[in-house]
């Protein structure tokens, strides 16, 4: 049974893709990743506002110390900036010469004037493709929707102009038009978007009456949403379509297909599970494949999409109407 996949225009020996996450921010383990069978990797996002955090704390030092110091703030803003951003190029030139499954960079942007020339250096760097991860909170009560819609376009034109290789969209599915919003992205020159992206949530303490993190990790349940848009989008947009969130298993990565994936990324799963499940997961889509009778993922991707499935309506329906009848 042959697995590979492409995916924004990348070869890939299979459609697991190791999402952005601790796991694949060190060469060893993205060399384990490899060994076990992964498509590709997309490394540990270089955080915008990390750099912002850092940069906000040494202010405060030197001002508290020196006071302000406008020229001397810009020097700092240039150095610390340097050094996360070598180290980030520097992991990207270790990983393509440890590695040869495909390598996707990661950036968490916020503003769209700041990495149009970090980009440059990450393709420069060796990186197969770069991943954006946007997100603006819809809780801006300053500014219109439609404004914060026009920072995604804003960001993608500019980037698609600086550099060559693949870009993608991590987005998340906060949009008051979801699906018009996808497949306008897909028109604008990406080569992929990644569906969906997964965030912190706060949760409440009752005891300490205190706000604290929620789950971080996924559960399969959580497949739900993003299966039912790539059932939705996968034959309306004009660039491959990655899953993610809640993609536990090759059950998982199989339905996904199914709904006309191109690839799937996997993270909350290989924490519990480790890197050598992998192989399990490929072992298990070729077990399924030979007992349905598919050769290719491409004998089935797709099939049961809301363009291809027998009963498209189902894919639109919200309301449990049966079970309240
Ligand atoms: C510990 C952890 C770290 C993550 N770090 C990043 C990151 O740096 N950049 C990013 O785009 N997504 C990050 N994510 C989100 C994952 O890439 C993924 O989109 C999300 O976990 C949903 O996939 P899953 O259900 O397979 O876990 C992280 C997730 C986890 C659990």
């Amino acid at each position: 049974m042959d697995i590979s996949t492409t995916y924004m225009g990348l070869a890939l020996e299979s459609p697991v893709i190791v999402g952005s996450c601790g796991l694949t921010d060190a060469v060893e383990k993205l060399k384990r990743i490899e060994d076990a069978g992964a498509g590709a990797a997309v490394l540990k996002s270089i955080f915008e506002e990390e750099i912002a955090y850092e940069y906000n704390d040494i202010i405060k030092d030197v001002s508290l110390t020196t006071g302000y110091n406008l020229e001397q703030f810009d020097y700092l803003d240039v150095q610390l900036r340097g050094k996360k951003l070598f180290a980030y190029l520097d992991l990207i030139k270790k990983a393509k010469a440890g590695v040869s499954m495909p390598v996707i960079a990661s950036v968490n942007c916020v503003y769209s004037h700041e990495w149009s020339s970090f980009a440059t250096q990450i393709a420069e760097a060796g990186a197969d493709a770069l991943e954006l991860n946007m997100f603006f909170v819809p809780a801006d009560f300053e500014r219109e929707r439609s404004e914060l819609e026009t920072l995604y376009f804003q960001i993608v034109e500019k980037l698609l102009k600086t550099i060559t290789i693949p870009v993608s969209l991590k987005i998340s599915h906060y949009f008051s038009n979801l699906g018009q919003m996808i497949r306008r992205l897909s028109e604008t020159g990406i080569s992929g978007i990644v569906l969906f992206n997964r965030f912190f949530s706060p949760d409440i303490d009752t005891d300490r009456l205190e706000v604290k993190p929620s789950f971080i990790f996924s559960s399969p349940s959580d497949l739900a949403i993003s299966l039912r848009w790539m059932a939705i989008m996968s034959q309306r947009v004009n660039c491959d379509l990655a899953a993610s969130t809640g993609v536990h298993d090759a059950q998982g990565v199989i339905k996904q297909i199914l709904a006309g994936a191109q690839a799937v990324q996997m993270v909350s799963t290989l924490y519990k599970n480790k890197i050598p499940y992998l192989k399990t997961v490929d072992r298990d889509i070729q077990n399924w494949m030979e007992t349905h009778g598919f050769k290719t993922l491409g004998d089935f991707r797709g099939k049961l999409s809301q363009a291809e499935a027998d009963n498209p309506a189902v894919y639109d329906r919200l309301q449990f109407m049966k079970y309240y009848a």
